[in-house]
């Protein structure tokens, strides 16, 4: 068997899209997912783009049991990348118990999986969200970490904090914390993408689902920002562009001594505008979309991007694709999906 490769919410977004590019790079993925925020028929979808049915366990993070049952069976894993967690901003602010109980926990559960079992190597899903409102618009890894707008925000900079002290303690764990933007598109084939659980949180999913007639209309969360257009800029990032960097982190890591830990940002280092992806996404896709402007969305940041030179040097990784293509690729998704949950 290939090196193993344990992939934690390996059903949902960005682990599905990991799980295919770890494939292509001549890893054999193990997926762990309870399925909360994804549907079985995902893994389908990965059986017709690998060719083979991927090892999935339906297993919850928290439950420290089951997941050491798994590890158990894969003593020549090469390393876990651990996605596993919940992520809706405002929910976290309405259940923040439920966001510390999962992404905290589910994160010291597959900690003492790695330790029991001396696996080495983790990549772990961080978030730009750490740096909060940040005095600098364009951030760097070393831009500081300030307090979170959300509890979810503060989850991943609590994770950030556990696996770093714990490699200090322990000095036998090697780890990339992979602060993403915004991650959006969907698999060029049109057979994985992103699934919201309900109504989208998302700007990217909400619009999809607009264009498709299942929202009547968007609304841009605020118009009078100190931005050229008065709309909040992000850093809008494919999302296969983004499995990929995982790949690159993943064997990195596996050519470092121990301990190792270090922080990486994975945007474009390209700022856009929620105005400027809406006109892109329709001339991309040739329609007009139904949007107005209204008030502003509490706990938004102004503006915020990344510079991505240190990706760049570390992993000598960069994006392939461009906004257009992701905005094309998302609506080729949307349009695919047979029933939204
Ligand atoms: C983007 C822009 C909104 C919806 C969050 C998390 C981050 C990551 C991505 C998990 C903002 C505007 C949105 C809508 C709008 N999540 N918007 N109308 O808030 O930048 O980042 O999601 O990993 O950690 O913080 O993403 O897509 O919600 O919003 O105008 O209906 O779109 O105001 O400016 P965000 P988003």
């Amino acid at each position: 068997m290939n090196k193993v490769v344990i992939v934690t919410g390996g059903a949902g977004y960005i682990g599905s899209h990991t799980v295919v590019e770890l494939f292509n790079a001549g890893f054999t993925p193990v997926l762990l997912d309870d399925f909360r925020n994804s549907q079985p028929w995902i893994i389908d979808r990965l059986e017709q783009l690998m060719g083979v049915r991927p090892l999935v366990h339906e297993v919850d993070c928290q439950d420290a049991i089951a997941v050491e049952e798994v590890f158990a069976r894969y003593t020549n894993c090469d390393g876990v990348i651990h996605f596993a967690a919940d992520k809706a901003v405002g929910e976290s602010v309405v259940n923040p118990v439920k966001y510390y109980q999962n992404n905290v926990g589910s994160l010291c559960v597959i900690l003492n999986a790695m330790k029991r079992f001396h696996l080495e190597n983790l990549v772990f899903s961080s978030s730009c969200t750490v740096y909060g409102e940040s005095d600098e618009i364009v951030v760097t890894e070393e831009s500081p970490v300030k307090s979170a707008v959300s509890p979810y925000g503060d989850t991943k900079i609590t994770c950030e904090r556990i696996i770093r002290y714990q490699i200090e303690a322990e000095q036998d764990l090697k780890a990339f914390l992979l602060r993403y933007f915004n991650p959006i598109g969907a698999h060029p084939s049109g057979l994985i993408g992103e699934l919201p659980q309900g109504v989208p949180n998302n700007l990217v999913p909400y619009i999809t689902q607009t264009a498709k007639g299942i929202r009547e209309k968007l609304t841009v969360f605020g118009g009078d920002y100190h931005t050229p257009d008065g709309t909040n800029i992000r850093d809008y990032i494919h999302v296969c562009d983004l499995a990929r960097a995982h790949v690159l982190a993943l064997n990195y890591l596996s050519s470092k001594e121990k301990p190792f830990c270090d922080v990486l940002n994975l945007g474009t280092g390209k700022g856009t505008s929620v105005l400027e992806l809406i006109t892109t996404f329709e001339d991309v896709n040739e329609l007009k979309l139904n949007y107005t402007i209204g008030d502003r969305r509490s706990g938004d940041v102004e503006q915020i991007y990344a510079n991505t030179q240190k990706a760049k040097e570390v992993l000598d990784w960069s994006c392939d694709f461009s906004l257009g293509d992701a905005l094309r690729h998302s609506w080729q998704w949307e349009k695919g999906i047979k029933e939204h949950s």
